[in-house]
């Protein structure tokens, strides 16, 4: 196999020109990955619920599959962890699912649950990966969901109190912590638009799940720097740079307002910018669900914040709303993924520019980016040049942004290997190894392999 490592051609591309200390990492997360869903006394999570479901007649997830054994990493994490480390990266970004610890979500902890989570800390640690926990990566406790989820106040205490589990267990062992996996995606995914678990649509309580969030982020980073020595917190949002469809008034406004409604509703409030009231009604609605004490309760100093750029957005504008996001269109010639997403690679420029100009930022990390396509599977070998041909060109933008002074520390790419996405099924494949989903059976592709040329030069 090594061999295939060798006749890869990196471009002149090499890791050390980013520096010595340069965090090169692959990320995951719990339900994508796990399955297991009901073994050794876990809990049900909203996700597990959402699959199983129907809307109108037809399954939430339309090819029908589920997470429930995903790629069952539970069974195979020392395996799966010892290729991420042949490939020559560095840390391992994984999430961990609340209800595999409290399958109550508050209250008795599954000790088999946070046992598992202990021995995956150590098999990382053994191959010399550095463990990235992120503590909630979408898949909430199904028991908190039946309370109101997000949109329940209290839960800035069930999470304060998950944390404070998880920390105490893990915490000597592991120093990188996020306390979110993109809340956009999350909230307007599972409360607004309702494409994700729980599924709701409500345009009027989704700030409630907003602003919990946020309240959340403060009590997850406090908790934490409480529980473990020499911390290193952050968080992580979606950052597709927002473009207008036009120069009109009209168009700047909206452009303004779906960079708020995507972007600035996660971030200011944890600066200590409060919400940008006026910019769309949806907004607007916060005023509801904010009490006093919360303006100091809400602010949080992040030690990094996590980029996950994927492609560009642009803003459409709807009298009333003012704006909705879109993706771009394709123009001629411009590549695309599976997903139909257009490859932009001065994108990632853009994203972590745009954190930048906060000046608020101490490290940027970029803890998601990838690319879904079909690949080739030929006699145990996977093509996939279209990926390698993403990364390529992705990576000098993100040597440029360093150049230029932002101060981006590392790159994780999404995901090591293909899993379940979400309400898609498994027919993304964004995985650097794929994996047959009849027999579980792991291959690393080409692009994992131009990786551990990459890497090691
Ligand atoms: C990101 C999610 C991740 C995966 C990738 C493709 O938005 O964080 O779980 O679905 O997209």
């Amino acid at each position: 196999m090594m061999e295939v490592s060798e006749q890869m051609d990196t471009y002149g591309l090499k890791a050390s020109d980013f520096g010595k200390d340069f965090i090169w990492g692959v990320a995951s997360s719990a339900y994508q990955i796990e399955g297991a869903c009901d073994e050794d006394g876990k809990g049900k999570s909203i996700w597990d619920t959402f699959v199983h479901k129907k809307r109108f007649l037809i399954p939430t997830v339309i090819t029908h599959e589920t997470g429930d054994v995903a790629c069952d990493f539970y069974h195979r994490y020392e395996s799966d962890i010892a290729t991420i480390a042949d490939l020559g990266f560095k840390a391992n970004r994984f999430s961990l699912s609340w209800p595999r610890i409290l399958p109550e979500g508050t209250g008795k902890v599954n000790q088999k649950g946070l046992d598992f989570y202990s021995r995956v800390v150590d098999a990382n640690l053994k191959n010399n990966l550095e463990p990235w926990i992120t503590f909630y990566h979408w898949d909430l406790p199904q028991k908190l969901q039946d309370k109101g989820g997000w949109l329940n106040r209290q839960i800035v205490e069930w999470f304060g109190e998950y944390v404070d589990v998880v920390t105490k267990k893990l915490g000597d062992r592991v120093k990188n912590w996020m306390i979110f996996n993109e809340p956009l995606s999350f909230c307007a995914g599972g409360y607004l638009v309702g494409a994700m678990a729980p599924g709701i649509i409500n345009p009027f309580s989704f700030m409630a799940s907003v602003h919990h969030v946020n309240l959340c982020q403060a009590k997850g980073a406090e908790v934490v720097r409480a529980n473990v020595s020499k911390s290193n917190v952050g968080t992580t949002h979606v950052i597709a740079p927002v473009h207008a469809m036009g120069k009109s008034g009209f168009h700047l406004k909206a452009k303004e307002s779906v960079h708020a409604l995507m972007h600035r509703i996660y971030i200011d409030p944890n600066l200590g910018l409060g919400y940008p009231f006026g910019l769309s009604p949806i907004i607007d609605q916060v005023k509801r669900f904010i009490k006093d004490e919360d303006e100091q309760n809400i602010k949080v100093d992040f030690d990094f914040i996590g980029a996950q750029y994927y492609s560009t957005t642009v803003a459409i504008p709807v009298p009333l709303l003012n704006g909705v996001p879109t993706k771009p269109k394709r123009f001629n010639g411009q590549d695309a993924d599976m997903l139909k997403s257009p490859v932009n690679p001065k994108g990632i420029y853009e994203s972590v520019q745009m954190l930048h100009e906060y000046n608020r930022f101490k490290n940027i990390t970029i803890t998601e980016s990838g690319f879904s396509c079909y690949d080739t599977v030929e006699n145990k070998r996977v093509i996939d040049l279209r990926r390698v041909d993403y990364v390529r060109r992705h990576l000098p933008e993100v040597l440029r942004a360093k150049k230029d002074g932002i101060p981006i520390n590392g790159y994780m790419y999404w995901s090591f290997m293909d899993n379940f996405e979400w309400a898609l099924g498994f027919r993304p494949r964004y995985g650097l190894i794929y994996v047959n989903f009849e027999t579980l059976e792991r291959t690393v592709k080409d692009s994992g392999w131009w990786f551990k040329k990459f890497l090691s030069q």
